[in-house]
Order: structure tokens, then sequence, then C-alpha cells
């Protein structure tokens, strides 16, 4: 009897709901049609209208959620952007100078936006791919400025490498002279490489056999002369005369050997030996390269995500050997901050002929090629400072710029241990995705090496603050690449090379 009741009593409370909603008086509805309608006003209080736009609403909010996932997935696996191992962009394996050619193309659109990592914290350790068959942990130092760590970036042979062929290119005298370095220290010191690694070092894509090319390419090299032209007339004639037109090693030790002869026979066997002259040097890392210097620009791409063409318009890299007693005093890498400079990569595509020239560096990654025994530390004097004043800098008579003298007062100093590479952006974000500020936290230097020798190797990746400027020089190294890539052959390097980089 109860339940009856209640059911009556909510028939005639939805009776009187529907009457509200459909703004009918009550009195004008008579009783029979109460009756008949009373199942369809049950039906239709489930589809009615509030019901019908709370689900669409529901399912549109959805349908936008998913679009905007996709976009999102799709815009950070963009086709320069895969985070694989070396070499692995996905490209057809074209010639040298048409496959380039393809990087510009689809790497065009693309450059107009540049990846930052994310740091998270300091401390955070994230998994990169960066060689097929391992990851590397990538650790966050500090956030300001954005520096990550990555131990075993490069394995003990490719530091070997890199180091050797710096060498051969013909390193100069320190140019910091330490003070009570005895005139013995400061001589020259003489190399020495085996006929197996100059061989090694000739030949380019490592296939175990020296092409010509590979030889004519040594030769085109500006600043380095470790095989002087009669060795290279030799050598070129004696591969000349294989029918192969190729040198195997054997070939090559005969046809050395005989090389080194005239002028220079030594008792015993006989060594090429090559003065030490700079203390720093540029290696090329486009087609017709050393394969391990290719292998770690694409495994750079791969690190810091940014369009393959924008790092292959950057600089060379840059060698440098630290000896006892050398240091760097703190600095920006990027000088790219001020209106009245023009940034010295990009000049070539603009008017701006009366400005001073500077090197715009979006980002470093510096190389340790080899561990110190003691002192040569990368030191961050203000990184995650609070605040950053030029003035505080120098106080109380400490320079935190000095890093001859103040090299444990920073904030962070890292000690070098070989195949590790540090990676920080010397410059903020714009807010737009582009390249922002100089960010003032990213100041370093690098302590005195107190024993043992230091080898780094620097490689920054160029970006004009200017956007529009930034496009217009990549549109015109294209243009010049694609009319010159019919006429010469491939191991000619990048056309880069024509273009002035200067240091800071
Ligand atoms: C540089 C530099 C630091 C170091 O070469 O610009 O800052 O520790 N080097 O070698
Ligand atoms: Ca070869
Ligand atoms: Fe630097």
């Amino acid at each position: 009897m109860e339940e009856e009741a209640q059911e009556d009593l909510m028939e005639e409370e939805e009776e009187e709901e529907e009457h509200d909603e459909d703004n009918v008086p009550s009195s004008a509805l008579k009783a029979p049609f109460r009756a008949s309608t009373r199942m369809q006003i049950q039906r239709s209080n489930v589809c009615s209208r509030a019901y019908f736009v709370v689900v669409m609403v529901f399912f549109h909010v959805y349908i936008v959620n998913v679009i905007g996932l996709l976009l999102y997935v799709h815009y950070n696996n963009g086709p320069g952007d895969v985070v694989s191992g070396d070499g692995a962009k996905p490209e057809v394996s074209t010639s040298g100078a048409s496959r380039e050619e393809l990087h510009m193309e689809e790497d065009y659109s693309q450059s107009f936006s540049l990846p930052r990592i994310e740091g998270i914290r300091v401390g955070h350790v994230q998994q990169v791919s960066l060689v097929p068959d391992r990851t590397h942990e990538m650790r966050t130092l500090s956030l300001k400025p954005l520096l990550f760590e990555v131990p075993g970036f490069l394995s003990e042979e490719e530091c070997r490498v890199v180091v050797q062929l710096a060498q051969l290119k013909g390193l100069m005298e320190s140019r910091t002279t330490a003070p009570g370095r005895g005139p013995e220290e400061s001589s020259q010191p003489l190399l020495s490489f085996s006929t197996e690694e100059v061989f090694s070092l000739l030949d380019l894509n490592q296939d175990g056999l020296l092409q010509k090319q590979e030889i004519v390419s040594h030769s085109r090299s500006r600043d380095g002369t470790w095989l002087n032209p009669d060795n290279l007339r030799h050598i070129l004639s004696g591969l000349e005369a294989r029918p192969t037109g190729l040198l195997t090693l054997d070939d090559f030790r005969h046809v050395y050997d005989q090389s080194q002869r005239p002028g220079q026979q030594r008792s015993g066997k006989p060594r090429s030996h090559f003065k030490q002259r700079n203390k720093h040097t540029r290696l090329h890392q486009g087609p017709g390269s050393h394969h391990v210097l290719q292998t770690l620009r694409n495994r750079l791409i791969s690190l810091t995500r940014l369009p393959s063409s924008l790092v292959e318009l950057s600089e060379p890299l840059q060698v440098i050997r630290y000896e006892h007693g050398d240091f760097g005093d703190a600095h920006h890498d990027s000088g790219a901050s001020r209106s009245e400079t023009t940034c010295a990569h990009s000049r070539l595509a603009g008017n701006s002929s009366a400005l001073t020239e500077v090197s715009c560096r979006y980002l470093t990654v510096l190389f340790y090629l080899s561990s110190v025994e003691e002192g040569g530390e990368t030191t961050f004097p203000v990184a995650d400072n609070r605040t950053y004043e030029e003035q505080a800098l120098v106080q109380d008579g400490v320079d935190l710029t000095d890093t001859q003298q103040t090299c444990d007062r920073g904030n962070m100093r890292i000690k070098p241990a070989a195949g590790t590479a540090l990676l920080w952006y010397n410059h903020l974000s714009d807010g737009r995705g582009w390249m922002g500020e100089l960010d003032e936290y990213s100041l370093h230097g690098d302590c005195p090496v107190s024993r043992g020798m230091k080898w780094t190797a620097n490689s920054w990746v160029n970006v004009d603050p200017d956007h529009q400027q930034q496009a217009r020089y990549q549109r015109q190294v294209a243009q010049r690449h694609r009319a010159k890539s019919g006429m010469e052959e491939h191991y000619q390097p990048l056309s880069h090379s024509d273009l002035l980089h200067q240091d800071l």
C-alpha cells in the first residue's frame, strides 16, 4: 500500500515537472490524457533535452581531446625529430650530395621551431636512445642554465679517433703560458703514427680500402698538412697504378713506406712525425669526413632533437688541447643578445654590413675526449643562483670569472671524464618556439689543468635569433648546394666550408 502511494506521488511530481517544462498550465490538461501519457513521460525523461546536451558536451570534449593528443604526438615525432640510433634517420640510401639536399628540403619546413629538452629537476635522469644497441642516461645538472650530462656519449675508440684526427690537422702551441713552465715543457711535442693508423685515418668511410676521393679530399683540407704534397702524390700514383683503383692496407703499406723514404729515411721502422702547431683545430663532419665524425653528428641530432639541417649548417667541430696550466676564463659561448650585433653564420644572407659580428650559438655540446688526472674541471660559477647580477660576480676582491684564481668557488664544477658529453642551452626560449635572450646563467669557464692532458671538443649549433634571417640563410645555402651538386663529386665537403666562422 505504501509503495503504491509513493509511486502515485512520484507520478504526480513527474507530471508537474513535465507541465512546467512545456509551460502548460496543469488545469488545461484533461484526466483521460493523463493516464495514457504516463509511460511516454517516463521515457522522455531519459531522453530529455538536458540529458542530450550533457552527453553531447562530453562527446565533443572527448573528440577534441583525442584530436589534441594526436596533433601533439604528430608534432613531437616529426620526421626530423626521430630519436633513434646512429645514422638511423629514415633516409633513402642515395649518394652524398642528393641525400644532403633531401635533408635540406625535408627539414626546411620544421626549421622554425627549436625543440628544447625538459630538465624536470636537478638530478632527474632520462633514458635517451642514441645508438642501436643500448640507451644512455641523461642527467639534469642544473636548470639555470638548462644543463645535462650524458656519460659514455663517445666510446674510448671514438675519443681516440677524434683526438688523432685533430692532431693530424696540426694543433698549435699553447697560447696561454703558465708561469714557471720550463723550456723543455713548452717545446713542441712530436707525434708518431703507425702506418696502420695513417691508413685508418685516411679511410674516411672506414671500408678498409682507400678510394681515390679519400686521398683527393685530404689534399683539399685547408688547415692541416700532415702528409706533404709529395707523399700524397706518391700515394695517389700508387693507387692509380692498381687495376682496381683502390688501395688495401697491404698495398698502402708498400706505397706509404716508399713515400716516406725520400729525404727522411730513418733507421728502423718508418714512421710519420708531425709537429703539433695548434692548440685547437676544426674538423668538418659532412659527407666525405671520417665516419666517426659523421656518426657523432648524427648522435648529436638524436640527442638535441634539432632539425638535421640546422646541425649540418652549424660550425665545424672544434677540438682543443689543454696542457699543464691551461685554463679558460668564464664566458658565454654565444654573443647573440644585443641589437647592434649580427650573427657570423647567417651574415652572408643579410645586408647588415655595419654591425659587429658575433657567434650565435643556441646550444653547446662539449665532449670530454680524455679524463684529466687533476684539475681541468668545467665550471658554471652562477648555475642555479637565485638571481644573476653582473656586479655580484666580482665581490670582496673575488672575481668569479677568473677561473685561474676562483675555480673552487663556483656553484658547479664538472670533472672531465673521457666520453662524457655536456649539453647546455646558451639561450632561453622566446616563448614561441624560437631562440630568445642569452641565458646569463650559462656563464662557464675551465679550471687550470694541474696534472695530465685535457682534450675536449665543442659542437655548437648556430641559430640566428631573427628567424627570418635564419630562413634566408638556409634557403641560400640550399640553393648554392643544389647548383654545386650537379658539378662536383660527393666527397667535396658541404658548402659550409665556404662560410667563415669566427670564435668569440
Ligand atoms: C669552451 C669551453 C670548457 C672546458 O671551449 O668554450 O668553455 O671545460 N670549454 O673545456
Ligand atoms: Ca675507404
Ligand atoms: Fe665555452
